[in-house]
C-alpha cells in the first residue's frame, strides 16, 4: 500500500480495533434543527431560547452569520439566546457574509436575505463550499422576483438584491430540504400567498415543523408544502433533540461488533430523517427506540442497540433522502452483510462537501471493502468479517472522516484516519465519545 505525503494542517488520528461498543451516551443537538433555530430565531419577535444546542463549526458559522446581520446572540455552553430583529430587521454587513463550510447555511440564508427589501448581500464559503452548487436556489428566488448573482458555474459567492417578492409554485429538481427550506423561508416575504414547493420525494421538515411552531402559517400535504406570508414569528423555545446523523456511526459499530449492547439518549427521530434504521433493520439490525416523547414538534427517542448479523440489501432512490448523510456508514455496514448491496438515486452524494461516491469508495477500499461506484452510488459486495483496516484520508469531510473511524473500530488492524480534523464541522467531540464506550 503507497501512503500518500500529509495534507498540510491536517491531524491524523489512529483508531484501534474493539472487541465490542458498551455503555450509555447522548449525542450533540441535532445540526439541522440548531441551524434552523438560530435563522428563525434571528428573525423571529422577542428573545429565542435554544437548550442542547448542537455547537460545532458549520453552527458557530450560522452564529457568526446573524451577528453579522446585526443580531444579538448570547452563549452559555449549549444554551443560546437570540434576540430577534423581527422578519424584516436584519442589517446588512459591510462585508461578505462567511458561511464556512456550512451547506445548510448557504442554502437557507438567501432565503430570508432576500426578503430583507432594498438591502444587498454577499455570501462566501470555504473551498469545498465555493465548488457546491447554488444556482438550485438562485433560480427559484429569481423566479420570486430577487436579483441574484452567482460567480461562474452556478457557486458562490452569491449576490443577493433584496426586492419585493411574489409567490411561486416550485417544483423541486432535486430532492433537496435545503432548497425547499429556502423557498419556503422567502415565502414568509411574499407580497401574497401561498408560496407551494413541490416534492416528489420526502426530505427533512425540520423547517416546516419549527416555522409552525413560530406559528406561520404552513400546510403539508403528501407531495408538497405551502406558506403564507407572515406579519411575525413567534420566538423559538426549543430543546434541541440530540442529532440522528451523529447516533449512526455509534448505531453501525455496536451493529457490528459482537457482544455489543449500546444505548443513546435523547435522539431526535424524525422519519424523514431515520432512513438508516429501516434500512438497518431489514439487514436484521436489533435496534428499539424506546422512551419516546416530543420536543419542539420534533419526535424523539431513546435508542437501544445491539449486535446483529447482517443481510444485504438495495437502497432505492424513493428512500435516498431519508438516509443521505448516513450512507457512508451504511456503505460500510452492507462490506460486512452477507451478499451484495447496491445504492440507487443518490447522485447528490456527488455534491456533499465532498464527492462522497468517490471518496466513500475510495476510503473503504483502501481499508479491505470491496465496494464499486457507480454514477448514482454505489455496490458492495459483502464479507461478514472484519475488514483488514490501515490507513485512509477524510478528503476534508466530516462524514468520511467519521466513517473511518467507526470503520477502524471494526476492522482487525485498526485504521489511521487522515484529516480527522474534519470531525469538528458537525461533531467535535467524537473521537473521544467513540473511544469512551469502545472495550477491547
Ligand atoms: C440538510 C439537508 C441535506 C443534508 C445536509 C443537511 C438540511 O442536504 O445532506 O447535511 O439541514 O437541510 P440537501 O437537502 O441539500 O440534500
Amino acid at each position: 500500500m503507497h501512503s500518500e505525503p500529509p495534507v498540510p494542517g491536517s491531524v491524523s488520528v489512529r483508531v484501534e480495533a474493539a472487541a465490542s461498543v458498551q455503555g450509555g451516551i447522548a449525542v450533540p443537538g441535532d445540526k439541522s434543527i440548531s441551524h434552523r433555530a438560530v435563522l428563525i430565531g434571528a428573525i423571529a419577535e422577542g428573545e429565542s431560547v435554544v437548550t442542547g444546542f448542537g455547537r460545532s463549526d458549520d453552527t458557530e458559522s450560522t452564529i457568526s452569520a446573524v451577528r453579522a446581520l446585526g443580531v444579538d446572540v448570547a452563549e452559555d455552553g449549549d444554551t443560546i439566546r437570540i434576540a430577534g430583529a423581527g422578519l424584516r430587521g436584519l442589517r446588512a454587513p459591510a462585508g461578505p457574509i462567511d458561511c464556512g463550510n456550512a451547506g445548510t447555511l448557504a442554502r437557507l440564508l438567501p432565503g430570508i436575505l432576500a426578503g430583507q427589501r432594498g438591502q444587498q448581500f454577499e455570501l462566501t464559503g470555504d473551498e469545498s463550499l465555493s465548488s457546491r452548487p447554488m444556482r438550485r436556489i438562485a433560480d427559484p428566488l429569481m423566479r420570486m422576483g430577487a436579483g441574484i448573482e452567482t460567480a461562474q458555474g452556478g457557486v458562490l459567492p452569491l449576490g443577493i438584491d433584496a426586492r419585493t417578492l411574489r409567490p411561486i409554485r416550485y417544483q423541486l429538481p432535486v430532492a433537496s430540504a435545503q432548497v425547499k427550506s429556502c423557498v419556503l423561508l422567502a415565502g414568509l416575504y411574499a407580497a401574497e400567498g401561498p408560496t407551494t414547493v413541490i416534492e416528489s420525494v420526502r426530505t427533512r421538515d425540520h423547517t416546516e415543523r419549527m416555522l409552525r411552531s413560530a406559528g406561520a402559517r404552513v400546510r403539508s400535504e403528501p407531495g408538497g408544502v405551502e406558506i403564507w406570508p407572515a406579519a411575525r414569528l413567534d420566538p423559538v423555545r426549543l430543546a434541541v433533540p440530540g442529532d440522528f446523523s451523529a447516533a449512526a456511526p455509534f448505531v453501525v459499530a455496536a451493529t457490528l461488533l459482537p457482544g455489543s449492547r449500546l444505548r443513546i439518549a435523547g435522539v431526535g427521530v424524525n422519519p424523514t430523517r431515520t432512513g438508516l434504521l429501516d434500512v438497518l433493520e431489514r439487514m436484521g439490525a436489533r435496534i428499539s427506540p424506546f422512551n419516546r416523547s416530543t420536543s419542539g414538534g420534533e419526535p424523539v427517542a431513546d435508542l437501544e442497540v445491539e449486535h446483529a448479523d447482517l443481510v444485504a440489501t438495495e437502497v432505492e432512490p424513493g428512500e435516498v433522502p431519508s438516509l443521505i448523510d448516513e450512507l457512508p456508514l451504511f456503505a460500510l455496514a452492507a462490506s460486512m452483510a452477507h451478499g451484495d448491496s447496491t445504492v440507487r438515486g443518490a447522485e447528490e452524494l456527488r455534491r456533499k462537501e465532498s464527492d462522497r461516491i468517490e471518496t466513500v469508495v475510495t476510503a473503504l477500499r483502501r481499508l479491505g471493502a470491496r465496494i464499486v461506484a457507480t454514477p448514482d452510488g454505489f455496490t458492495v459486495r459483502g464479507v461478514p468479517s472484519r475488514p483488514r483496516g490501515g490507513q485512509m484520508d477524510s478528503a476534508g469531510d466530516h462524514r468520511v472522516a467519521i466513517l473511518g473511524a467507526v470503520a477502524g473500530l471494526v476492522s482487525r488492524e485498526g485504521v489511521r484516519v487522515g484529516g480527522a480534523e474534519a470531525v469538528s464541522v458537525s461533531f467535535p467531540g467524537f473521537f473521544e465519545q467513540l473511544e469512551s464506550i469502545s472495550h477491547r
